[in-house]
């Protein structure tokens, strides 16, 4: 089967998917989601629905996307990955069985990698999933939809997630913003948050090589424990020899990006991690 119409057949399958616009019910009609107002998206070949026409802002470009990419395929993001699934994992044995997939989706998903590595990671488990992507990045997307797997991949703002109320069980954000309100909107009642933010020491080295101030991250989790409520915090640490990719890293970093990429000398070989996860619901 081609992959765009697998992938129209998991749209079908998962039929939670709603107008941005209106909020009104899609039909798939051929080739695109059409609501009943007649706001019309397009399916590219890819299986991928841009759903930001026209408004979408972008900072992440093809080039370091694609660096990001390498360097996720590389291994340097693996532990952040395994600890997200593990912490799903275990919270989802403890609910008990589900008469349905568990829905992921992956809120700010970059270049796709991490959701459908989820989504390895569940197979194996014996987990039936639907996995979904969203980001802003129209390049992100790209990136994503080049890949083999099941994943449902849309341009999408997190702020309009184009989901049915409650239609979500777990919803991932990895070092990516976040929208309280409509996370709070799509997710099930019981439904969980796992957010990664930096930590101090997140990508030190560089920090320091580019003569930036240490990170801290206070504001971004004062936020969160005013706007959730947080079940559960784990860290992950992490040092990591970047000797192979070291290029792609430094490609690949936000922080970086105003800057011009300095040549790092002979010393730079070991990057450390340093994040938070956040496990959290909105328990009323
Ligand atoms: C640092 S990247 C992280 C990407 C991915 N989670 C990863 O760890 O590789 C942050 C991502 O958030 C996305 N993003 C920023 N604002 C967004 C928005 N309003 N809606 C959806 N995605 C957004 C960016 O396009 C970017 O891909
Ligand atoms: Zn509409």
């Amino acid at each position: 089967m081609k992959k765009i119409d697998k992938k129209i057949e998991a749209m079908r399958k998962y039929g939670n998917l709603l107008c941005p616009k209106c909020s009104g019910d899609f039909q798939i009609e051929g080739k695109s989601l059409k609501c009943a107002l007649g706001h019309t998206y397009d399916i590219s070949k890819k299986g991928t629905v841009n759903f930001v026409l026209g408004y979408g802002e972008e900072n992440y470009n093809l080039a370091m996307l694609e660096a990001r990419e390498r360097v996720i395929s590389e291994g340097f993001f693996d532990d952040i990955v395994l600890a997200v699934c593990e912490e799903i994992y275990t919270d989802y044995r403890l609910k008990g069985d589900m008469d349905q997939p568990l829905r992921i989706l992956d809120a700010g998903c970059g270049d796709g990698s991490h959701i459908a590595l989820i989504g390895k990671f569940f197979e194996e488990k014996g987990v039936e999933t639907e996995l979904i992507g969203v980001d802003i990045s129209k390049d992100g997307i790209h990136i994503a939809g080049r890949k083999d797997n099941d994943v449902l991949y849309f341009v999408a703002d997190l702020a309009h997630l184009p989901f049915k109320d409650r239609s979500i069980d777990v919803i991932v954000n990895i070092l990516s913003p976040v929208n309280y309100k409509d996370f709070r909107r799509v997710l099930t009642e019981d439904g969980l948050v796992y957010k990664v933010i930096p930590e101090t020491g997140y990508l030190k080295e560089l920090r320091k090589l580019y003569g930036l101030s240490e990170y801290q991250n206070t504001e971004i989790v004062q936020h969160l424990k005013d706007n959730a409520k947080v079940i559960k915090e784990r860290k992950i640490k992490s040092v990591e020899n970047v000797e192979a990719y070291l290029d792609d890293l430094l490609l690949m970093t936000p922080m970086l990006w105003d800057r011009e990429i300095m040549d790092p000398g002979a010393k730079l070989r070991e990057i450390t991690i340093d994040c938070a996860l956040f496990t959290f619901g909105f328990e009323e």
